[in-house]
């Protein structure tokens, strides 16, 4: 179990002994407990207070007061948030010197205010990095030491800022192709492929308590599997130090088999690190371009056929959804001792990126609040996995 103990049945101060004691097997932060008094979990938090922890990424408004149904939610119902977008390279810092500050300090103010496990996400990705990151004088590419040396302020100034207030970073982000190899972004071809162990030293320095993580999608795939295992392995053998490997949970209705993402937990949980799902959402949309990752496809138009709920979502879908999601977290439930987070990619169905990719303007269903900010019967299937 990550969670190690049963805060309503010890006192305050024994809990706080056991939790300091296990420091580095398990979340440390105490998750709040159900206050409702009754006897089934009424919350996700409470489902999973011995398990994991539970969480949402927020977007800006959501941190910023304009949004205080999600708000509300997110404090009722998870322990742990993360950051969509407000503190990925390309929002925080656009250009040369010029700093938006603003919305991840309300972030991480959040996170505090609530007592949350606040993540961090991310420091090094090769989207929403802006072009300037990579250019060198006179229009060339930036040589190797220029890339590093921003590299390694970035993270200084950033995770430097939230020292201490960050409980852990996704240093690195998608550094892999689907096959294992790695990606040829250009901080791989600028750079050459030590640029993840100096981003994890660089963030260590900067913030030498947070844990720090590997973060991609697609992990349940065989190949990226054992290229992520390579990966974090290469890492561990030269004594630098991962703490997590966050597998990213961009599932579908009927993809990846419950097995598959069943080895990569198992694999990942080999290597001695913590394993997180960190982007947790099922896709109900037909996918046009079969592919998976950040990237917006422009090209392809939304024509009939590609949005077939914008209307509602029929139960005989919405059962499916459910079902999905309780085989989902029944294994997630199975593996609790390994697993020390689970956090979905959005709050409620309207905030979710799957609305706008790959193609824009579509109606997706792929979180378990609805437009409404009202549990969807996955929440019940979900709560119910918990209990088994
Ligand atoms: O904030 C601007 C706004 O000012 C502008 O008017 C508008 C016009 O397009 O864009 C807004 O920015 C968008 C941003 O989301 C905030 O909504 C960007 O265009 C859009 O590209 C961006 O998408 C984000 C995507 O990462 C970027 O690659 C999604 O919200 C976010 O959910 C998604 O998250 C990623 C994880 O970080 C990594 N793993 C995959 C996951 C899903 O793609």
């Amino acid at each position: 179990m990550n969670l190690l103990y049963k805060k309503s049945f010890l006192p305050a101060l024994a809990v706080a002994l056991l939790a300091a004691s296990c420091a580095g097997s398990g979340p440390e932060k105490t998750p709040e407990q159900n206050t409702a008094g009754n006897s089934q979990p009424t919350t996700l938090k409470e489902a999973f207070k011995d398990d994991f922890y539970i969480g949402a990424a927020l977007n800006a408004g959501q941190v910023m007061g304009r949004d205080e149904k999600a708000a509300e939610l997110v404090k009722e119902q998870f322990n742990t948030i993360s950051p969509e977008n407000v503190l990925k390279w390309g929002p925080i810092n656009p250009r040369p010197g010029v700093y938006n500050f603003e919305p991840a300090d309300a972030y991480v103010e959040f996170g505090e205010k609530n007592n949350m496990f606040t993540v961090g996400h991310t420091l090094v990705w090769h989207s929403q990095a802006p072009d300037w990151i990579f250019e060198g004088a006179n229009g060339q590419p930036a040589s190797r030491d220029t890339l590093l040396q921003r590299m390694e302020n970035h993270i200084k100034t950033i995770a430097g800022r939230y020292e201490g207030r960050i409980d852990g970073w996704d240093v690195v982000n998608e550094a892999l192709e689907d096959d294992g190899s790695m990606r040829k972004s250009k901080w791989l071809t600028l750079a050459g492929e030590d640029f993840i162990e100096k981003a994890f030293q660089y963030a260590r320095v900067a913030d030498p308590e947070a844990e720090l993580y590997y973060n991609d999608y697609s992990l349940w795939k065989p190949e990226k599997r054992d290229g992520a295992v390579r990966l974090v392995k290469g890492l561990l053998d030269k004594g630098i130090k991962v703490d997590g490997i966050g597998m990213q949970g961009h599932y579908g209705i009927d993809y990846p088999t419950i097995d598959q993402i069943e080895a990569s937990i198992e694999a990942f949980a080999a290597l001695g690190v913590k394993v997180m799902v960190t982007e947790l959402d099922i896709d109900l949309l037909p996918n046009p371009t079969g592919r998976q990752g950040a990237d917006i496809v422009h090209t392809v138009e939304a024509r009939e056929g590609f949005n077939p709920y914008a209307e509602g979502l029929p139960d005989s879908v919405q059962q499916k959804l459910s079902k999905r999601y309780a085989d989902i977290f029944a294994l997630f439930h199975k593996h609790r001792d390994k697993i020390s987070r689970v956090t979905f990619w959005g709050v409620a169905d309207h905030h979710s990126w799957l609305n706008n990719w790959p193609m824009p303007g579509r109606t997706s269903y792929p979180m378990v609040f609805d437009r409404n900010y009202q549990p969807k019967p996955a929440f019940e299937a979900i709560v119910e996995a918990a209990s088994k």
